[in-house]
């Protein structure tokens, strides 16, 4: 596994590959990333994936700082995984300037995690774009954990025509549920064990979806106030279209459900998409 850190060493690197999948990612690795990893890997080709904790897409510099950075472990789980090539590059690198050019998302970007993150999807962005650019992948992998970011990134390769195919992977749970996630290492034991009722809530709507349920508003809200009278700060749990993400209506085709609530001071999302065509 080649460790590049620098951009003229990385374009050097990758000018004669045909055909490169891409795994961007901001370290902290667990198997959630490992499995976009696997995913990549069964294409054959030049495996990239980097490592960068993009300060534009953190709202309060704190939470920027506090971003757990665990780069030895990191590269072993790379290359143990098989990927051929790490780009790690410093901010400097990848931020010599102000960066003023900025990607301004489509309004998909300012609901659910974008009313409580603003600009964050704007820093998500402009942050792949610059990868997109310099990596020059055929497909670039991105989970179903953030599936609104997976959305915008579809929409972002689709608007500014970029001839670059966008994967995704499935999100990787623990053994009771709880989505996998760089944030669930600020969890305390009590909040580890209560952790899962995200999960749990969104699984009782998709399981009632499917089962013929047709009560969005009183299946969101019954999910809100759960959470709620056990001692979460709900931002949201939506039922929505897939793709889109607009409001779910009765005889809208596919959905997703998604949440994201607060358990003491960690923020945690989650979602699942429901099977049933309603
Ligand atoms: O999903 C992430 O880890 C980040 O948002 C990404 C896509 C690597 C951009 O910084």
């Amino acid at each position: 596994m080649e460790i590049i850190t620098d951009i003229p060493s990385l374009r050097l690197r990758l000018k004669s590959e045909h055909y490169v999948v891409f795994v961007p990612t901001m370290g902290n690795l667990h198997e959630g990333h490992l499995s976009l990893i696997q995913i990549a890997k069964q294409k054959s080709g030049c495996l990239v994936s980097s490592i960068f904790v993009n300060r534009l897409q953190f709202g309060q510099t704190s939470d920027f700082d506090q971003y757990p950075r665990t780069l030895k472990e990191d590269l072993k789980s790379l290359e143990k995984n098989g990927v051929d090539v790490v780009f790690a590059p410093t901010e400097e690198d990848i931020y010599p300037v102000h960066q003023e050019f900025i990607i301004e998302p489509p309004p998909l970007a300012n609901i659910l995690e974008g009313e409580f993150r603003p600009r964050f999807f704007s820093g998500v962005a402009t942050l792949v774009l610059k990868l997109f650019n310099l990596v020059q992948p055929q497909l670039a992998i991105f989970g179903k954990k953030d599936y609104q970011q997976l959305c915008i990134m579809r929409e972002m390769t689709r608007q500014l025509n970029l001839s670059i195919e966008i994967g995704e992977g499935e999100t990787v749970r623990a053994s009771d549920g709880l989505a996998l996630s760089s944030r669930n290492r600020f969890l305390n034991k009590e909040e580890r064990a209560e952790a899962v009722c995200l999960f749990q809530v969104l699984s009782k709507i998709k399981l009632e979806i499917e089962a013929g349920n047709k009560n969005f508003e009183k299946l969101q809200n019954d999910a809100r106030e759960t959470l709620i009278s056990r001692g979460w700060d709900v931002d949201y749990i939506a039922l929505r279209q897939r793709n889109t993400l607009a409001p779910a209506q009765v005889n809208n085709g596919a959905l997703v459900v998604l949440g994201a609530a607060k358990l003491g001071e960690t923020r945690l999302i989650d979602n699942l998409e429901i099977s049933a065509e309603i």
